[in-house]
């Protein structure tokens, strides 16, 4: 595997393989790899000749109160892990040179990066957006994979990608979690013994969701009320959002309707914010 800084190295191995004619698969990530990375990482290996995978702690997608110095970093650890994958290239850029000074452009999805995540963290999407954007340039892969866990990133990279004309396929693969149910997540290590076992009621909140929902409830506000008290629960746990959407357009959903419908939470376990979802 060769680990590559530079991004006009990057791009000129990218431009010797599409002459080649070879498949690019790009996973974007921001590293402290796990199973859930590592699920998308398989499946880009399997299905394209050159698989691409970039670690970037991208700055502009955290708010300014937010964890960037904390989020959990090792990059010789996930460099050695990717190799063992078979991965072709691990693209580490540097923020001064894909945000120097004089940086000035950004890339925002319209109305679908204001809710949800979007509300409770003002410019989230618009980072995750413009680095994805500039990713995309630099690698220029025929497929990206991304993982559902994100559920909102995913349509609203979805919708990027179909609004600007780009010839990328998205794929979005399942959650991967834990055994007792807890989704697979770089935050999880940021996580105190104790704020570890009361994490598992997202999990178990959205589980009693979908039975109720296979009972026959379909009025989200009840839906809603279910996942509440069961999060009350937790002392250490705080809700940001609860939220029953169409799985597509992330509109609200005042009835539940199979196939169509996410449930999606944010909640704080302690300083912690984690994210989890269903679609029913
Ligand atoms: P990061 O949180 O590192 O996640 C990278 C990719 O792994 C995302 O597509 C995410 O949805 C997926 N992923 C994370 N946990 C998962 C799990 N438990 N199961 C399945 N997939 C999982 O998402 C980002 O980075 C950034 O916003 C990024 C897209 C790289 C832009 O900076």
């Amino acid at each position: 595997m060769k680990v590559i800084q530079s991004i006009e190295e990057m791009k000129k191995e990218m431009r010797r393989h599409r002459h080649e004619r070879e498949s690019i698969g790009f996973v974007p990530t921001m590293g402290y790899l796990h199973e859930g990375h590592l699920s998308l990482v398989r499946e880009a290996v399997k299905r394209t000749d050159c698989t691409v995978v970039s670690v970037y702690v991208n700055p502009t997608q955290f708010g300014p109160n937010e964890d960037f110095e904390q989020y959990p970093r090792d990059l010789d650890k996930d460099a050695e892990i990717l190799d063992e994958e078979g991965v072709d290239y691990l693209f580490t850029p540097k923020d001064s040179d894909m945000y120097p000074n004089e940086y000035r452009t950004y890339v925002e999805v319209q109305d679908l990066q204001d809710v949800m995540c979007g509300a409770s963290r003002p410019g989230h999407f618009r980072g995750v957006c413009t680095v994805v954007m500039k990713l995309f340039h630099i690698v220029g892969p025929d497929r990206a994979y991304f993982g559902q866990k994100d559920a909102q990133q995913a349509v609203i990279l979805k919708k990027m990608v179909e609004d600007l004309n780009m010839d990328i396929a998205i794929s979005v693969l399942p959650i991967v979690r834990e055994k007792d149910g807890v989704a697979l997540s770089s935050r999880n290590s940021l996580l105190k013994k104790e704020e570890r076992s009361a994490a598992r009621c997202l999990f178990r909140s959205l589980q009693l969701a979908m039975e109720a929902v296979r009972g026959g409830k379909r009025e989200s506000s009840e839906v809603v009320n279910l996942i509440r008290n069961e999060i009350g629960k937790e002392k250490s746990a705080k809700i940001d959002y609860i939220e029953i959407v169409n799985k597509n357009t992330l509109e609200s959903m005042m009835e539940i309707k199979q196939g169509r419908t996410l449930i999606a939470l944010a909640v704080y376990i302690g300083k912690v914010r984690l994210i989890d979802n269903m679609i029913v």
